[in-house]
């Protein structure tokens, strides 16, 4: 039941602490720098050259996350809209495909699944619902244990699947012999142990609310990110579109001057994911659109330097950069839902959506 919340959505949103708790419970080494992660014992991947991740919607955003981690530790990733992949993608027995999928019930992720295992590829479901079609049909499954989502939104999903997602990199990495080990594992695994008291200061925080309501009547909202900040700042705009209806685009950072600040004017707030430090080039980026009028507001932590560009900001704790831009996505589901909720939008069940996408 949603209990004292008045929507499913917050509540899911509001008990990310205690879900990702879960999805950490019991996977961290003795150690605290290797993961332990049933049912993949150390030297599982060893054989594996590549991996692909294929996954729709907010999944696909928490797999194009997953993907950086790997692309960062050295291992060639690839994520993958399901309804964009066929058999004309290369894969073999080196292939680790992995379906990202919340319900594992996903049309277009199903049929992109069964194509990969044709061509030969080893398959991984990452899901959270147990006897999912998806979790049968894989070679394993591995269970990001979020709990039931009754939300159409997907929200604490993603941020299971984004520390699932981690951990399954750093198993990977772990096990492919010529890829160095994983810089600085032990600074990961503490913030990733302190991560849901981190959540939890985000949900506390109420700077969301505040922001929300000072961009209520926006033109359009728009959200750019670089590296891990770029799937973030793709799903924060699909959050936004899905229960807000109003118009939203993610960007990467970097593209903005490529095209679409054309669109931007001071009445299109440009919400700025940083992650960690990138020389500032993302600071550039926001002050491109600054110079053309636009509110920038920062989701990020303390004392970066986006701080002395911004008109409004949206805080995060300091952790790792593998895991700021999960910090990041709780702020613009906070941003979305308190928007949303002002503009009196069917948060729950947003029109022309359903939670579980069964047809191609
Ligand atoms: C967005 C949302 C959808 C799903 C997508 C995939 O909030 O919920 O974009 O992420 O339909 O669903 P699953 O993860 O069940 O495969």
């Amino acid at each position: 039941s949603k209990g004292e919340y008045p929507h499913y959505m917050r509540k899911e949103i509001e008990m990310q602490d205690v879900s990702l708790a879960n999805a950490i419970q019991g996977r961290i080494d003795d150690d605290g720098t290797t993961p332990d992660l049933d049912p993949f014992p150390p030297g599982t991947f060893a054989a594996i050259e590549r991996i692909q991740f294929v996954a729709c919607g907010t999944s696909f955003h928490a797999a194009k996350y997953g993907a950086q981690l790997l692309n960062n530790a050295g291992i060639p990733a690839q994520s993958f809209r399901a309804s964009e992949y066929d058999d004309s993608i290369p894969v073999d027995e080196q292939t680790l495909v992995v379906a990202v999928t919340q319900s594992g019930e996903t049309a277009d992720t199903l049929r992109a699944f069964e194509c990969a295992a044709s061509g030969g590829a080893r398959t991984v479901a990452v899901t959270n619902v147990v006897g999912s079609t998806a979790a049968r049909e894989a070679d394993d499954a591995l269970f990001i244990r979020a709990g039931p989502e009754i939300g159409v939104a997907a929200t604490k999903t993603f941020s299971s699947q984004v520390v699932v997602l981690s951990l399954l990199a750093h198993r990977v990495s772990a096990d492919v012999a010529d890829v160095a080990p994983w810089d600085d594992p032990a600074a990961f695994y503490d913030a990733l142990e302190r991560l849901p008291e981190d959540v939890r200061t985000v949900l506390d925080r109420g700077d969301a609310e505040r922001v929300a309501e000072e961009f209520l009547g926006s033109d359009a909202f728009f959200f750019i990110g670089r590296g891990p900040g770029y799937p973030v700042a793709i799903e924060g705009a699909l959050k936004f579109k899905e229960i807000t209806y109003e118009h939203a685009e993610g960007f990467a950072a970097g593209e903005l001057k490529h095209g679409p600040l054309a669109l931007v004017t001071p009445r299109t707030p440009v919400f700025t994911v940083v992650t960690g430090d990138d020389n500032g080039t993302t600071v550039t980026n926001a002050e491109e659109a600054q110079t053309r009028g636009a509110p920038i507001v920062a989701v990020s932590a303390p004392g970066h330097r986006i701080d002395d560009v911004a008109d409004a900001s949206l805080q995060i704790p300091a952790s790792h950069p593998d895991l700021a831009g999960l910090l990041a996505n709780v702020q613009l589901q906070l941003l979305s839902y308190h928007t949303a909720d002002r503009l009196g939008r069917a948060i729950d069940k947003p029109r022309n959506l359903a939670k579980s996408v069964t047809v191609e």
